[in-house]
């Protein structure tokens, strides 16, 4: 198997159903709405937020984040990945009672025993929650610029997209690009193409999380393939959240086949029932990728990622090598 590297994952929604129950034994938190059979429970976008937010208050103190990273990372290397970049939430983490400089040097550590134990290579990307408003999402960006944790490389917006306008949160991606760190944002995923053009206009990242119903305007697709703007395609998410109804209707092919640069991502894996390992095995089985592919979708997210060009050189070496 081909080496993989991640550029998109939530790191609350990166925690086993067995890892929140084990939280929730700690805090006598019932799971039962939310967990039954050992798997997360929802329906849609909104009941799957709320599964969503219920784990992540079951994390609160920094041994909670820092296993929660460990965990995750050592798993992925384990996997075959060399290179891992996740979300995190400072709201989240206020939310469940923690400062957020506690909660990014507590995912620092974790992040630290993960690379110490498997050599993977990780950092972190905070976000804002687009519908817990403006100002929020301004607070983050704030924070992101100014905690200082070497590891905070990147800025971004998840949550509803259907909540407010790109143009909105504009300010926010100002404050962190001018601060150097680099820039995504979800766009594309549950609204259609005119929020892909407008995440183009108004935030100017360098990489798109999904971006996949970019599709639904051919001229839009020649713009990101122009652009060079590269897309964190999560296609088991897209599937299980009902974005398109089967694979063969995906356009991860289509995309990649008009020139856009493509990446692929788990997303918030147990929730879709994936991993990245999956994710690749679902593009050799869904879309025909070879091995030869695959390596070109790890050598994409390696150049895309939100690092310094020495741990880059050193990431594709282990590529190459
Ligand atoms: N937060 C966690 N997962 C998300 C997704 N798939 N889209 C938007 N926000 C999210
Ligand atoms: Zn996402």
């Amino acid at each position: 198997m081909v080496a993989m590297a991640e550029l998109h994952c939530h790191i609350e929604g990166a925690a086993a159903p067995e890892l929140v129950e084990r939280q929730a034994r700690k805090y006598g938190a019932d799971t039962s709405r939310f967990i039954r059979d050992g798997a997360f429970v929802w329906e849609d976008f909104t009941t799957f937020l709320a599964a969503y937010d219920f784990s992540a208050d079951l994390f609160r103190d920094e041994e909670d984040y820092a296993l929660l990273a460990e965990h995750y990372l050592t798993g992925l290397a384990n996997d075959g990945a060399i290179y891992s970049e996740f979300f995190t939430s400072p709201d989240h983490a206020r939310r469940a009672g923690l400062s957020p400089e506690t909660y990014t040097n507590a995912l620092g550590e974790g992040m630290r025993r993960a690379k110490q134990a498997t050599g993977i290579e990780s950092r972190m990307i905070v976000t804002g929650v687009r519908h817990f408003g403006v100002e929020s999402v301004e607070d983050a960006a704030r924070f992101a610029v100014n905690c200082g944790h070497p590891l905070v490389t990147g800025y971004g917006m998840a949550g509803e997209e259907r909540f407010g306008q790109h143009a909105d949160y504009a300010r926010a991606f100002d404050i962190a690009r001018e601060a150097g760190l680099g820039i995504t944002v979800h766009a594309g995923e549950l609204v259609g193409w005119e929020s892909v053009r407008d995440a183009l206009d108004h935030i100017r990242p360098s990489r798109i999380g999904h971006g996949v119903r970019a599709i639904e305007n051919p001229e839009l697709v020649k713009r990101i393939a122009d652009e060079g703007v590269v897309l964190e395609v999560c296609p088991v998410s897209n599937i299980e959240l009902k974005v398109f109804p089967d694979y063969a209707s995906h356009p991860f092919p289509e995309l990649r086949g008009a020139g856009c640069r493509v990446t692929l991502n788990a997303d918030d894996p147990p929730y879709f029932h994936t991993s990245l390992k999956k994710e690749y095995e679902v593009a050799v089985e869904h879309f025909g990728m070879d091995a030869e592919d695959l390596a070109e979708v790890t050598r994409t997210a390696l150049a895309a990622a939100f690092v310094d060009e020495e741990t880059r050189a050193r990431l594709e070496a282990r590529l190459d090598g």
